[in-house]
């Protein structure tokens, strides 16, 4: 049997096989933040279609920490109805599910929550929005770190499997962590220690409320490929060593900030048009030639988190590792388990066009995804579309 359909555990929880479906924002939930029949159906195909693990776009942890359109919520109670539907839908087919909790931070736009976006410093101009995010106070770090705990207690009650803290692409964890958002000179910044206290606080928040067998897993920056320097490959390992100690279940590396860094995120062509297309009049020219120079940079390079995998999978030991990033044939995906590179293999893209991949795998009808990397998909976020696969016509309105 192929490496990649044997069981693997993370804490508690055993999956089917080595196959995770990345968290991808969905854009099809409702105004409030609630759960919809389309996001049901989506993952209820997912589940169909034999992926062992399923991670569903990031859900906001409290208002200010939203962004987008049409993020989910677990910011408050009345969430869980809907939760439930969502797990209940997965777990028909024997899939497991974490729930992905995240804050913007100022990766958000005020015209998104209302007001000016809050981030760990307010040292760092937003290049797309041009705001600075302001600092934020004692108070309001600790109503952030409360929120996180109260939403891995909706995912414990909504009965997920577990969650995974959205520490990367540039959120408010990842900006705590990294020395380029994070300018702070007192308990919470100045040195990687300081950096980490925040995240640190969240997870020893969680495993005082959560049942022991409830998942608690990470999804973690190897680079963060912004302007000056961020979490770097050799930071990453010095963070993974420290989850490690707090007996998190689970890595899941990464790259790339949505803002700074998109296309380090989401490797492949750069559609140009289509990301520009329901910006402001004013803005377009600039951002159309800011885009447009990115073209060809960023070809896929398969598996392009691959090596810095490598070096976190030592310091982690048993603690699994997932891998994200442009995996793209069967072959490549059983080698890196083979080479004991990293546990799980986790898709973002390919899933969006093709739900069944993994039974297609299992039955041998394929052995590539047919997703072509156009990032069409990625560009469907800033005009507010729901994701599906764009490849072959990209509308002008929804
Ligand atoms: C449309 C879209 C939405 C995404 N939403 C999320 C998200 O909610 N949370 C997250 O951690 N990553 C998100 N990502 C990043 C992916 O999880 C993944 O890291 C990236 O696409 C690279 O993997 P891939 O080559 O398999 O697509 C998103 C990417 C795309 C294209």
């Amino acid at each position: 049997m192929n490496v990649l359909f044997t069981q693997q555990m993370i804490g508690n929880v055993e999956l089917k096989n080595r196959f995770v479906h990345s968290a991808t924002y969905e854009g099809m939930a409702d105004p409030d933040g609630k759960v919809t029949e389309d996001l049901i159906k989506r993952y209820r195909l997912l589940a169909q279609g034999d992926v062992g693990l399923i991670i569903p776009g990031f859900m906001y942890i409290h208002p200010l920490g939203r962004a987008y359109k049409a993020p989910i919520g677990i910011h408050s109670n009345e969430m869980i109805e809907g939760l439930k539907n969502l797990v209940k839908a997965v777990h028909e087919f024997d899939s497991k599910i974490f729930f992905q909790l995240n804050h913007a931070g100022q990766q958000t736009s005020s015209a998104d929550i209302g007001q000016t976006p809050l981030g760990p410093s307010s040292s760092v101009r937003d290049p797309i929005n041009f705001f600075k995010p302001k600092q934020m106070n004692e108070n309001e770090i600790k109503e952030a770190a409360d929120a996180y705990v109260h939403a891995a207690e909706r995912a414990v009650k909504a009965g997920a499997d577990g969650v995974q803290v959205h520490c990367a692409h540039g959120y408010l964890i990842n900006q705590f962590l990294s020395p380029f958002f994070n300018r702070r000179q007192d308990k919470w910044g100045g040195s990687s220690e300081n950096r980490f206290r925040f995240l640190k606080q969240v997870i020893q928040a969680i495993q005082a409320k959560v049942p022991n067998d409830f998942c608690i897993t990470v999804k973690l920056n190897t680079n963060d490929f912004t302007p000056k320097q961020g979490i770097t490959p050799e930071l990453a390992v010095e963070y993974a060593g420290m989850l490690k100690k707090l007996g998190i279940d689970m890595i899941e590396v990464s790259c790339g900030s949505s803002i700074f860094s998109y296309m380090n995120m989401c490797r492949g062509d750069v559609p140009v048009k289509e990301m520009v297309q329901s910006m402001p009049l004013w803005k377009k020219p600039v951002a159309w030639l800011m885009i447009q120079s990115l073209k060809g940079k960023y070809d896929l390079d398969e598996g392009y988190n691959i090596k810095a995998a490598r070096a976190i999978k030592p310091v982690i030991g048993n603690i699994p590792l997932g891998i994200v990033g442009g995996m793209r044939t069967l072959d490549k995906m059983s080698q890196v388990i083979t080479n004991q590179d990293a546990d799980l293999i986790s898709m973002c893209r390919p899933f969006i066009r093709e739900p069944f991949i993994i039974k297609n795998f299992k039955e041998n009808k394929k052995d590539k995804v047919s997703c072509i990397s156009c990032n069409r998909c990625l560009a469907a976020v800033p005009n507010g579309f729901p994701i599906r696969c764009y490849n072959k016509d990209f509308p002008k309105k929804i």
